[in-house]
């Protein structure tokens, strides 16, 4: 199939790019307006078509689009602290970039899958959310993900479109930007900088290889039921404190290196995902939290040409702004 993937220059977006070029023979055509966070050089190793632009540009996504059998949509500011200090961004690519998308997808008749993230439910003490859960999110980043999940409903049951919508919990795995949680404790610790925990450190994530997402969105695209959402969520549930003490131990680093700083504002303590709807369609996630970590620290390591232009750029002043102080 000839598959139009928006946002495909990112971190979860190339890594489902190269699965659905290499394991499934699609045709992909990447649709990016590569912010800070998406990058050329994430799918320098496939074949693919490239249209520089954004998902809001109607202009854009009519020249993408041309001849496309279905799209997926992984477009989107997704680092919840830039959503508290600059949410502009955010509500322009997750309201009007999926309402823009929407409309072509409509005009055609295509198939279409929105990813979207487990923070539209917010915070669960005890237990997992399923599909049915209420919306309920706590952060701009949150908000207008979930209003983008609504907007999607609302044109499944208004024009019959033929869109799914796939929730992901809190993914990890190569290539993704610096400033969350996982490569920033990885390339920290390698460096000796300190690690920035915010809090106690024990708010709790349900962690997803990224690769286990990609198969997971990819199912939904085959045999997903139009209409529905769909949970993709990681087979293990970590602790932040913890997460950053397994670093530590993979990269043999010091535990003295870790700084406890002021909590985030309204962060949510615990995510859980119930992903029995998707598991009842077939998909299983593949890769435990150990193995994938351990895999992670690996590629980070090996691959300096990668983030070796990232942390000496841009995200230096961004880092020296979140975390008021210098990355050694
Ligand atoms: N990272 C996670 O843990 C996680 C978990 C669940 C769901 N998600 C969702 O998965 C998707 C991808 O997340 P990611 O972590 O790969 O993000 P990312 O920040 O690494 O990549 C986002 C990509 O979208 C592009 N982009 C941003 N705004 C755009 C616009 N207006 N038009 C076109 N392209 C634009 C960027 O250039 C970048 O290539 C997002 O929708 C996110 O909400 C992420």
């Amino acid at each position: 199939m000839r598959l139009l993937v928006c946002g495909g220059a990112g971190f979860i977006g190339s890594n489902f790019v190269r699965l659905r070029a290499r394991d499934h023979g699609d045709e992909v055509v990447v649709l990016d307006k590569l912010t800070y966070a998406g990058r050329r050089e994430n799918l320098a190793d496939v074949e693919h078509e490239f249209v520089h632009g954004a998902i809001e540009d109607p202009d854009a996504v009519e020249r993408a689009i041309e001849g496309c059998d279905a799209v997926v949509n992984f477009a989107a500011e997704t680092h919840v602290d830039r959503s508290i200090t600059e949410p502009d961004a955010f509500i322009r690519t997750h309201a009007q970039g999926t309402f823009v998308l929407l409309e072509a997808v409509r005009r055609r008749a295509l198939r279409f899958v929105q990813v979207s993230t487990d923070e539209v439910y917010g915070s669960i003490e005890s237990g997992s959310f399923t599909e049915t859960s209420p919306l309920n999110p706590s952060s701009p980043y949150s908000a207008t993900k979930a209003g983008a999940d609504l907007l999607v409903a609302g044109y499944v049951h208004t024009y019959g479109l033929e869109a799914c919508i796939c929730r992901g919990s809190n993914n990890y795995g190569p290539r993704q930007y610096p400033e969350k949680l996982i490569p920033l404790m990885v390339l920290n610790a390698l460096h000796g900088d300190p690690l920035p925990v915010y809090g106690d450190g024990m708010q709790v994530r349900n962690w997803l290889y990224v690769e286990d997402f990609g198969r997971g969105i990819g199912h939904v695209l085959e045999h997903g039921r139009p209409g529905e959402a769909y949970n993709v969520g990681g087979p293990d549930e970590c602790p932040n404190i913890e997460v950053v003490q397994r670093i530590i131990e993979l990269t043999g680093s010091s535990p003295d290196l870790i700084e406890h700083v002021t909590d985030r504002p309204g962060h949510d303590r615990r995510y859980s995902l119930s992903s029995d709807k998707l598991r009842e369609l077939g998909w299983e996630a593949q890769v435990r939290f150990a193995e994938g970590l351990e895999r992670t620290v690996d590629w980070y390591r090996s691959q300096q040409w990668w983030w070796e232009p990232i942390r000496s750029g841009a995200y230096r002043e961004y880092y020296e702004r979140q975390y008021g102080r210098a990355l050694g």
